[in-house]
Parts: C-alpha cells; sequence; structure tokens
C-alpha cells in the first residue's frame, strides 16, 4: 500500500487512513406531482430486480421491444466475458425505433430540430416523415454505395436530423455506423475510420456555430487523406448540405469521390426497405473513446441488448412517455446522445430535441427560450453546462416560463453547489433529477436513483440502477465497506445487456482494460469471478449512494468528454523541438478539468513560444478543439522515476497546489522544487486536500 504524506507535512498516512472530506448532503424528495405520472412508481421493481432474479429480470426491459424471432437464452455467460444477451432473438433497431410507431404516433413529432439561428424555424420530423427519410437514406446506403449487412460506416456529422436519420438508416440495412462526434478534427475521424475499415464517409458542409458557419466538408478531405494514409480508402463521401441546393463550404467537391446526399436521393425519393432481422448478438454501433491505451478504442455494441437497455433505462430513469417533449442538449456524437437522444427516446415513441448550437448563444437565456417555445420537459445536460449557464445567467431561467417535470445531469461528477443551482433555479423545485453515473461502454445508466421512488442527494449519482450490482474495491482487491469513508475502485459484479461486446477487432485489450484487474481466475467460467472494472473512483454512503469522484486511470475527462493522455502527449511528440511531452489535468472552474501540457525541449532549442503555439495548434488539428490545453509549461525536466517513467502524479500535485507526496524515490527529486518554481512561482504551497481523482491520477494504467 502506498505511503503517503498527508494533512500533517511530515505525518506519515496510509492511504486507508485518508478519508474522503465530503459533508453528507439532505436528501430532497421528488415532487408529488411527478410520482403521480412515473412510468416507475411501484417500489415492488426492486423485488423484480434483486439478485436472485438475475439475469431472467432483464427480460423486462427486452420486452418493451418488437422481436422478430423471441430469444431462447436470457444471457449465454459460458465465455467470460464475452456475454450473449437474449440469444436466439432477432430485431431490426430502427424498425423498433421507426415503424412500429407509425400506426399509433405517425403525425407526432420523433425529432424537433433546433437550428441554431433564432430567425431559422424550428423543423419538426414527424414519425412518418422519419420513416420516409431513414427509407430512402437506406436505399441509398445499398444501391448507391453497395453497402451491406456488416459493414462499417463512418459518420462525422454535427447536430442536425440528418444525423440520426443516417445512423437509423444503417441500422436498418445491419450496416455498423461509427458517428465521430463533430467536434473532432479531420484527421481524428480519419484515423477511427481507418480503425473501422470504413470505406465510406458522411459528412455535412457545414453548420451554424456560435453565430458563425463552420466549415466542415474542409474534414473530409483531411480524413480521407489520413484514412488512407493508414491503409483505408475511402471510396464515397456523401455530404449533406444543411440548406438544400447552397453549399457553404469553401472546399471543393472531389469528382468521383464527393456526393451531394440532396442530389443523389432526387433518384431515390419514397424508395422502401425493408428492415434487415439481425441477431440480438449482432454489433449495431461502435463508438471510439479514450483509454489507457494509446489510441482510442472502438467499444462495439451489440443491437438486442443494447436496444433493450437503453429503452428500459429510458423508460424508467429519464420517464419518457410518448406525449413528453424531450430535450437532452448533448451531441450525438457521444455516448450520451445514441443512447438517449436517439435510440432510446425513439425506442419509446418520445419526441426527441436536437440542438444545432451552443447553449450560450446569442445569450444564456436561449436553452430556456426553446424550452418555453416547444414546451419541454424533460430536460438532460452536463455539470459543464450547468456551472457554465449559472456563470453567464444566473437569473436567466426565471425570466421564461418553462416547466420540466424531470430533469438529469451526467458525465462527470456535480458540485452539491451546483446541482442546488439547476433543482432550484432551472427546475424551480418542480423537477425530479437524476445525476446518472456511466460510460461509453456501458451503453447506459450504471447508477442513478429512480426519480419518483428515490430522494435525490445532491453529488452522488445514488443507488445502482435495476440489476447493476456494483463492488468497490482497494487496489489490493478488499473489498471497501459502505460508510467507511473511503475511497476505492467502483467495479460492476455482473454482466449486464448494455455492456459492450469487445473492443473492434482486439478482444484482447477488452478482456485487459475491463476485466482482468479483479478476475481471480482467468480460467473462470463463472461470471462472478469477471467484475468489470470502471476505472473511477467512488464512495460509498452507509445509505446505499455512491458518490462517484472520476478517472482512476490517465485519461481526463474535459466537460464531460474523455481525452487520453497518451493521444494528447504523441501528438505534442510531433512538434518539432519537443523532446518530451506530459499531460495532466488541472481543475477548471467550468469545465470540471482541462489538459495542461509540460515539455521538455531538445538541446539546442530555444525558441520556446514558438514550441508553446505550436502545440495548441497541433492538438486542435490532430484531435480538436476540445484537446486545447489551459496551458503550455516549458521546463528543463520532467520528474522520472528510476526506471525512466514520468511520474505524471506529482505534476498533476504541482499543477493543482496539491501535497506531492513523497519524492525521494525519483532520479531526479531535484526537479521537483523546480517546477514548483517555474509554475507557480514560489516554492511547494501545499493545499492539503484536492479532488480524489488528482490525488489517484494516472495511478491505473
Ligand atoms: C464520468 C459518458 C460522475 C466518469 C456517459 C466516467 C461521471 C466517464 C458521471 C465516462 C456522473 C459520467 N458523475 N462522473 N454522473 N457520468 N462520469 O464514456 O468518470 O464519455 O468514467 O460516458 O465520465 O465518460 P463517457
Amino acid at each position: 500500500m502506498a505511503v503517503r504524506q498527508d494533512v500533517v507535512p511530515g505525518a506519515e498516512t496510509t492511504e486507508a487512513q485518508i478519508a474522503v472530506h465530503w459533508k453528507e448532503e439532505e436528501y430532497v424528495y421528488p415532487p408529488a406531482k411527478f410520482i403521480g405520472q412515473a412510468n416507475l412508481s411501484d417500489p415492488a421493481i426492486a423485488e423484480r430486480f434483486q439478485e436472485k432474479n438475475f439475469p431472467e429480470c432483464f427480460r423486462e426491459y427486452a420486452d418493451m421491444l418488437t422481436w422478430d424471432k423471441y430469444w431462447h437464452t436470457t444471457l449465454d455467460a459460458s465465455n467470460p466475458p464475452f456475454w450473449k444477451w437474449f440469444v436466439g432473438g432477432k430485431l431490426n433497431a430502427c424498425y423498433n425505433c421507426v415503424d412500429r410507431h407509425l400506426p399509433k404516433y405517425k403525425n407526432k413529432a420523433a425529432l424537433i430540430f433546433v437550428p441554431e439561428p433564432e430567425d431559422e424555424p424550428v423543423a419538426f420530423i414527424t414519425y412518418q416523415e422519419l420513416y420516409t427519410r431513414v427509407n430512402e437514406v437506406a436505399a441509398v446506403l445499398r444501391d448507391f454505395c453497395g453497402l451491406k449487412t456488416g459493414d462499417r460506416v463512418t459518420i462525422h456529422m454535427p447536430m442536425i436530423p440528418e444525423l440520426p436519420i443516417t445512423m437509423l438508416a444503417c441500422a436498418r440495412l445491419g450496416i455498423i455506423h461509427s458517428v465521430v462526434f463533430g467536434g473532432f478534427s479531420g484527421e481524428a475521424a480519419g484515423l477511427r475510420a481507418a480503425d473501422s475499415g470504413s470505406r465510406v464517409m458522411i459528412y455535412a458542409d457545414g453548420y451554424y456555430r456560435n453565430g458563425k458557419i463552420a466549415d466542415h466538408k474542409a474534414s473530409a478531405d483531411i480524413a480521407v487523406e489520413h484514412a488512407e494514409k493508414e491503409g483505408q480508402k475511402i471510396d464515397k463521401v456523401l455530404v449533406w448540405r444543411r440548406h438544400r441546393g447552397q453549399y457553404l463550404s469553401a472546399k471543393p467537391m472531389v469528382e468521383g469521390r464527393d456526393y451531394f446526399m440532396d442530389d443523389i436521393l432526387k433518384d431515390f425519393r419514397l424508395r422502401k426497405v425493408d428492415p434487415v432481422s439481425m441477431d440480438a448478438e449482432a454489433p449495431l454501433f461502435l463508438m471510439y473513446t479514450s483509454g489507457t491505451t494509446g489510441k482510442p478504442k472502438g467499444c462495439q455494441h451489440r443491437t438486442g441488448g443494447y436496444l433493450a437497455y437503453v429503452t428500459g433505462t429510458a423508460k424508467y430513469y429519464q420517464d419518457i412517455h410518448p406525449e413528453d417533449v424531450y430535450w437532452c442538449m448533448a451531441d450525438i456524437g457521444w455516448i450520451t446522445g445514441h443512447s438517449y437522444i436517439v435510440y432510446g427516446p425513439l425506442a419509446l415513441a418520445g419526441s426527441s430535441v436536437i440542438f444545432e448550437g451552443v447553449p450560450t448563444y446569442p445569450d444564456a437565456g436561449r436553452p430556456w427560450r426553446i424550452a418555453e417555445q416547444l414546451a419541454v420537459n424533460i430536460f438532460h445536460t452536463s455539470p459543464t453546462a450547468i456551472r457554465m449557464l449559472r456563470k453567464t445567467g444566473p437569473d436567466e431561467p426565471k425570466k421564461y416560463n418553462y416547466h420540466f417535470k424531470h430533469m438529469t445531469t451526467v458525465g462527470e461528477p456535480i458540485e452539491p453547489e451546483s446541482w442546488r443551482w439547476y433543482h432550484e433555479v432551472v427546475g424551480k423545485r418542480e423537477a425530479a433529477i437524476v445525476d446518472t453515473w456511466w460510460q461509453t461502454e456501458n451503453g447506459g445508466f450504471l447508477c442513478s436513483t429512480k426519480p419518483a421512488l428515490d430522494p435525490m442527494k445532491p453529488g452522488s449519482a445514488g443507488p445502482p440502477v435495476l440489476g447493476i450490482f456494483p463492488i468497490i474495491y482497494d487496489e489490493q482487491g478488499k473489498e471497501v465497506q459502505a460508510g467507511s469513508g473511503r475511497a476505492g475502485n467502483i467495479c460492476i459484479r455482473n454482466p449486464w445487456p448494455g455492456i459492450m461486446q469487445t473492443v473492434w477487432k482486439d478482444d484482447e485489450r477488452f478482456v485487459k482494460q475491463y476485466y482482468t484487474k479483479y478476475c481471480k481466475n482467468r480460467e473462470s467460467k463463472d461470471w462472478h469471478d469477471w467484475p468489470y472494472f470502471a476505472s473511477d473512483g467512488a464512495v460509498l454512503a452507509p445509505d446505499g449512494y455512491y458518490r462517484i469522484l472520476g478517472r482512476v486511470d490517465d485519461v481526463i475527462n474535459v466537460a464531460g468528454h474523455r481525452l487520453g493522455t497518451k493521444e494528447i502527449e504523441s501528438a505534442c511528440l510531433t512538434v518539432p523541438g519537443v523532446a518530451e511531452a506530459a499531460v495532466v489535468p488541472v481543475v477548471d472552474e467550468i469545465k470540471g478539468r482541462m489538459p495542461v501540457v509540460y515539455i521538455a525541449l531538445r538541446p539546442g532549442v530555444s525558441d520556446g513560444k514558438r514550441v508553446e503555439q505550436e502545440i495548441v495548434t497541433t492538438l486542435e488539428t490532430m484531435i480538436g478543439k476540445i484537446a486545447r490545453p489551459k496551458a503550455v509549461h516549458i521546463v528543463t525536466d520532467l520528474p522520472k522515476t528510476r526506471s525512466g517513467k514520468i511520474m505524471r502524479r506529482v505534476l498533476a500535485a504541482i499543477t493543482n497546489s496539491m501535497d506531492t507526496g513523497d519524492v525521494t524515490t525519483l532520479a531526479n527529486p531535484d526537479v521537483v522544487d523546480q517546477i514548483w518554481q517555474e509554475v507557480q512561482g514560489t516554492g511547494p504551497v501545499v493545499k492539503k486536500e484536492g479532488p480524489e481523482d488528482l490525488k489517484r491520477f494516472g495511478e491505473v494504467e
């Protein structure tokens, strides 16, 4: 066990003794009006989802779907950790999200598109229109692009309705979509396209962001070039035009490779494509995410289990009814958008709002105007957006006449103070709030209160969701008990239908990253021996509520988005003059965490300012603006162990004015004082406390 110096300098304390200083918050109870109408208001549900009823309890979720063929085995766990769900079952995800709603809801909005320019009218896409458009696009993919079941397609698009339409068209044919967040660079999209083996990429020409037009087609050219460098030829680039017939990009179309969707669709008017009946275990999509080692990994999600899980959790935890107007302000390019803008809400015949722009443009009242205009009653966002809206427009919500019955926060830990503003000012004390903890790998929520049944506790995600059985382990694999006040690594003991199938083309990485840490016997065929390791620190209160502290690996959660420090570091190393780079998180008032870059220059390089500038632009082009560092520090040397490993934990401590702990084992302990001097302009200023994730940064690799 690591011995650290804590609170009293000089006194030695073991990790076990480091209490997590956190005042228990008071419960807040859901309003009676909410409880009266909730999808989940019967406390007997807890009984049905008890461990003794696992895995059959998940039938309740799968039964919310329409199956072409019913499954014979709910869970096949015979080859851990490669679980199979609803084995033998057949279904189509697009059919479940679109076709099956037509008899009852054809004239109801499925998607409501809110353009960023406020003078451009909102577009309501009914289930009937969605059906027509998805069929036409499926026909293009099949007959114009020659794509078939099992092929992969990379979609790099902003928040316009053509994004979910394209995803659903893929799902209709069993084509595996891989959506790359629109804010990622062309290079990042190209590398992901190559990894997934996509020969078709789908783009938009441009979109509105912060009052300006972003030229997105420019990214397509860069993506194709990078995919080809990786050995993946891109045959076709389909380009949706934000305004039909009008081209927003300055980049020319490449003859024989690039096609405007509005042109091609003319030949596919009203075409119908039968949904392909897919095995429950057939992959539905890939979503790339950052992890501990080098390049992003393609999380491969299955059709039946995933769709059942997001539908069940969207119904019970988001409380979506067909008559609600549901707005999740996340981007579809992240897992939250996949599960809780597209698949979950549409499987429930919900009306899901898609907002193109940034929430503070043209002012911080925009989200609340949209809420009033559309009568949004379910609202879903992240702590970063909450902090930003609170900072820029603390009194704005009061000016608008909207009423939320339900609100969600997701993506990062939320401080109780921001939670309270969200509850009192945004929610006007009328809404039930769920703080949902989960990850790209998980498909859907893992911890959350049941909105009508459990009280809320500001800053705590709450109890595990139905059918999820977590455990907190310390580094030695001993269980950390509820109420001990100690933090440990949160794991999930059991498989669940939303968990990813594997890492695309890399089963070994899947096993290594998520299952080996606490697996006592790799030969075991019993799922009880295979806890899922989430890479998050957590504390369990005596009441069974989990408080999630953040990552314990070297992932930096920027505004709710995961960035790998290794990816950022390797991008920095491409800048001429850089000898070594280390990246650590720093606390940011709005974004939660931001990367800070430490650089050692090659001998003879003196133009530090230029290198700093180049690092910023390199990160923007190789990863995207989201990776923009809060600071770049040029230092004489980086702290290293005797074996030459960079001690990121020490840099993280200095960056955040925290105790660096014992540094005597470093190969170059003197550099610690130098860095304090260079970075903070002082000798060590020890703040006694710092966030748990920063204390443990990089602990798990
Ligand atoms: C963090 C987003 C605290 C966590 C759905 C996790 C949270 C990572 C919460 C996954 C929450 C997500 N409270 N932390 N409610 N939700 N996280 O893959 O560190 O983009 O591991 O999935 O975000 O990020 P991802």
